[in-house]
């Protein structure tokens, strides 16, 4: 098991390649296909098994409604901000990196927006939230912060609040797109070839429910297609 200073050290390494690779990251999901920007809405582009995964993982989402006060961690550039920024009253949306902050801000562009720029694992909240959402975020919070990660989802949530999550499952595909260096640790490469480390954990739903259930969550999490996973809180 990793000793305190070497988490800090990876965590803070995963946070310098988020922060270097802003600049590539839409055009990056562009190649994969994961999103298409269409009237201001996440959706997958038409035609494509993206396109009918980002619809039910949307379906799902839009099941958790109504919306209210939304806390989004880990919101990147801004794909799932701008949908939410279109449903909540209100959303605050929290980053490490202030490169993919300055994206989703103009992204975005809504009064109803606040960016927060903090690290998820030392960011206290300062009120509470109807909906803690984070996509594609789970999969990089490391097992020995896991637990840590969830109590401050506990302690942002309004009573009677959900949380909603989205991530990717662990297929050839999305298993062949790193370098495993050793556990949950991976290498990641930008363009320019720097190269940088990074937590990618791959879960089944299964183990996941479970794992949330040994914490005190009740979480539904269910596979979308081959490529995606939802997870949402049972009340
Ligand atoms: C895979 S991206 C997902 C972004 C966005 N949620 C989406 O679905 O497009 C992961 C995001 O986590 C952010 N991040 C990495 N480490 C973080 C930390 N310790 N605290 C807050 N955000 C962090 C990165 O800057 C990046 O924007």
């Amino acid at each position: 098991m990793a000793g305190e200073t070497d988490r800090d050290a990876l965590i803070a390494d995963q946070i310098a390649y988020y922060r270097a690779r802003a600049g590539e990251y839409d055009q990056s999901m562009r190649r994969l296909g994961r999103y298409f920007s269409m009237g201001g809405n996440v959706a997958g582009r038409p035609g494509d098994d993206d396109a009918q995964e980002i619809a039910i993982l949307l379906e799902a989402l839009e099941g958790v409604g109504p919306f209210g006060s939304v806390l989004e961690l880990a919101s990147g550039t801004g794909w799932w901000t701008q949908w939410l920024a279109q449903h909540a009253r209100d959303v605050t949306a929290i980053d490490a990196a202030d490169e993919m902050l300055e994206i989703n801000r103009e992204r975005v562009n809504a009064p109803n927006v606040r960016h927060v720029l903090a690290d998820v694992f030392s960011w206290k909240p300062d009120r509470r939230y109807d909906l803690v959402f984070f996509a594609f975020w789970l999969s990089h919070v490391p097992h020995d912060r896991f637990a840590q990660f969830w109590r401050l989802v506990g302690e942002s949530l309004a009573p009677n609040g959900q949380v909603f999550f989205i991530d990717e499952l662990g297929t050839e595909e999305t298993r062949g797109m790193e370098k495993r260096l050793e556990g949950e640790t991976v290498l990641r490469e930008l363009e320019d070839g720097r190269q940088f480390r990074a937590v990618k954990v791959f879960y089944e739903p299964a183990e996941l429910e479970a794992k949330l259930h040994a914490i005190g969550w009740s979480i539904e999490v269910r596979p979308v297609g081959r490529r995606f996973y939802w997870g949402r809180s049972t009340l």
